[in-house]
């Protein structure tokens, strides 16, 4: 177990928390967007930098469900700055669509974290019929990040 208590030449270790990390960062300038912000990591790094002040916007397919977990959220952080956009990444229309939304929003966007990925799924298409997993995991957040960068840029 050595290793989870190691610590690198960030003086933190496998085992340091998201809250540790970000210790002291004041993000009230900044606006995020989190593919797959509605569980796992996705959901974790939404509360943390919702904690330390940055606008998120959550990037989900199942915005039904993602609004009753922005209100848990926003029940532990009365303060935090929450939306949730539709995006589903195996769909190229989808994230043209959400690109569209965002970047008519007026928004800035100062952080992508482009996290959302399936892994070792059977043999599927996508609706564009690519195999669902490279649809989902690389060519929806690649054509994504390129709508994007205009507005990244704009900053
Ligand atoms: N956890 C690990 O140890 C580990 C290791 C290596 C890499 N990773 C990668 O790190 C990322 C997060 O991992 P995790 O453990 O937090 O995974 P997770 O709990 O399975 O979460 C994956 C997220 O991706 C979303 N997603 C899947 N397909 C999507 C699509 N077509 N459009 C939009 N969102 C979609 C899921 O949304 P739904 O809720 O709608 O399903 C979910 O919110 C993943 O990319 C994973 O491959 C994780």
């Amino acid at each position: 177990m050595w290793f989870i208590c190691w610590k690198g030449p960030s003086g933190f270790s496998a085992s340091s928390t998201a809250q540790q990390v970000t210790h002291g960062i004041d993000g009230t300038s900044l606006t995020a967007i989190i593919t797959g912000a509605s569980s796992g990591l996705g959901l974790e790094t939404t509360r943390i930098l919702a904690f330390r002040g940055v606008h998120v916007v959550m990037a989900v397919r199942n915005v039904k469900n993602c609004i009753d977990i922005k209100e848990s959220i926003l029940k532990e952080i009365p303060a935090a700055k929450i939306d949730v956009f539709e995006l589903d990444l195996s769909s190229l229309a989808s994230v043209r669509k959400f690109a569209a939304d965002f970047n008519s929003s007026g928004l800035p966007l100062n952080i992508l974290i482009n996290n959302a990925g399936l892994m070792a799924t059977p043999f599927m298409l996508s609706q564009d019929n690519i195999e669902l997993q490279f649809a989902t995991n690389h060519l929806g957040h690649f054509l994504l990040t390129n709508l994007l960068l205009e507005t990244m840029k704009k900053l």
